[in-house]
């Protein structure tokens, strides 16, 4: 991975994985598409995008996709994780087959991580798998979901049961695009940043610390996001398909996050609010093992507060989020694995922890 400054306004980072992926940030990068991102070798271009996003972001970038010289086909995907089915992924096959689109088409991605994991996905395994580029258009996608190459949808009701890890061409991801993200989005998405910051990055720690209302402007923006794709890009590097166990560092906060989601029924929070309570979990806890101070665990819950994202979840039962994480952890084999900080910016995977402690720190985050 390497991250290089090409203008004062755009980045590209180069992620070394099976299918090389550059990763472009910056203000304005969507309109200059064809600058980016090669069409050329394509046979024809598939914009899937969903209603809100194709509203807003739809016609300038089949515009662009049309000065590329590709004639684009636009499938549209219903907002929200519903879209995230095997049916969806179905009427994609047939919507590809309806247009002959054959080996050499190209998908582009246009959206929040919803789009970008169902279109991945048909992408990953349409005709065996055709090449697709991400266009993230939330903060969230832009700094996580887009980067890594994992696709897919949920079934069953559980998430992300059915995927693959499939890269992507490129990534290209425009931080004008965050200017009409609801408020709600843009704090779903700076959790995430948080979590790069307390977890791998004290420098970015101290960027959004500096901050009173967690209200960024465009360079600051470009900055955010290019760190955390370099970030990322590091990580999937060395563990591109979750074998080795370092990816598990994109899980800080993440354990006692799902678990409140699962406990609450996926409605009450958000999952960057339950994120947000999981990270002060996974802080408490670092502190009652003797790994972190007390004034870290104070500053981190102030800059979440200060960002609109919550510290605790009053109200829910510890048990339940007790059983949550049993559930969870069942699916890795009954391995107890924390990802803990050493301070911050330094966290640590598969850390072993006492139930007592883990006990106490849900009692408190639940009062
Ligand atoms: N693949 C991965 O590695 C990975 C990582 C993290 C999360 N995810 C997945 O990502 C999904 C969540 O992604 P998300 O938070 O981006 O949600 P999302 O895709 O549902 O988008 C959130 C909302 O914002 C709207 N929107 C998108 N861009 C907009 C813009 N620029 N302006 C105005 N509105 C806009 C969307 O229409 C939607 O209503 C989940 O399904 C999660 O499992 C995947
Ligand atoms: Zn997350």
């Amino acid at each position: 991975m390497r991250a290089g400054k090409e203008s004062s306004t755009e980045y590209t980072i180069k992620l070394k994985t099976v299918r090389q992926c550059p990763i472009i940030v910056g203000d304005g990068v969507l309109k200059r598409l064809g600058r980016h991102f090669d069409f050329s070798g394509y046979s024809a271009t598939v914009l899937i995008t969903d209603t809100t996003v194709k509203g807003l972001y739809g016609k300038s970038v089949l515009a662009t996709l049309e000065a590329a010289g590709k004639k684009p086909h636009l499938l549209t995907l219903p907002v929200g994780e519903k879209a995230k089915s095997l049916s969806t992924v179905e009427e994609g096959y047939r919507f590809l087959l309806e247009k002959s689109i054959d080996r050499k088409g190209l998908i582009c991605a246009l959206g929040g991580g919803v789009v970008g994991d169902v279109a991945g996905y048909i992408a990953a395994s349409y005709l065996r798998g055709i090449d697709y580029i991400q266009l993230p258009t939330t903060l969230l996608a832009q700094v996580d979901s887009s980067i890594g190459g994992k696709v897919g949808v949920n079934f069953s009701g559980k998430k992300n049961m059915v995927g693959s890890f499939y890269q992507p061409r490129a990534v290209i991801s425009d931080v004008a695009l965050l200017k009409t993200l609801p408020p709600a989005e843009m704090r779903n998405g700076l959790a995430e940043v948080v979590k790069y910051a307390l977890a791998m990055d004290a420098g970015l720690f101290r960027i959004l610390d500096k901050k009173e209302k967690g209200k960024f402007n465009t360079a600051e923006l470009v900055d955010i996001v290019k760190r955390c794709g370099a970030l990322k890009a590091g990580i999937v590097e060395v563990d591109e398909t979750e074998r080795s166990g370092q990816r598990a560092i994109l899980n800080f906060g993440h354990t006692v996050g799902h678990a409140l989601e699962a406990a609450t029924g996926f409605q009450k929070l958000s999952h960057g609010q339950a994120v947000a309570v999981g990270m002060v979990a996974a802080a408490r806890i670092s502190q009652q093992t003797g790994r972190l101070g007390a004034d870290s665990v104070d500053s981190i819950e102030r800059l979440l507060s200060r960002s609109g994202l919550p510290t605790g979840c009053p109200g829910v039962d510890p048990d339940d989020l007790i059983g949550a994480i049993r559930f969870d952890k069942k699916t890795t084999l009954g391995k107890t694995g924390w990802v803990l900080l050493e301070g911050m910016g330094s966290g640590v995977v598969n850390q072993p922890v006492e139930e007592s402690i883990i006990r106490k720190v849900l009692r408190e985050i639940c009062r």
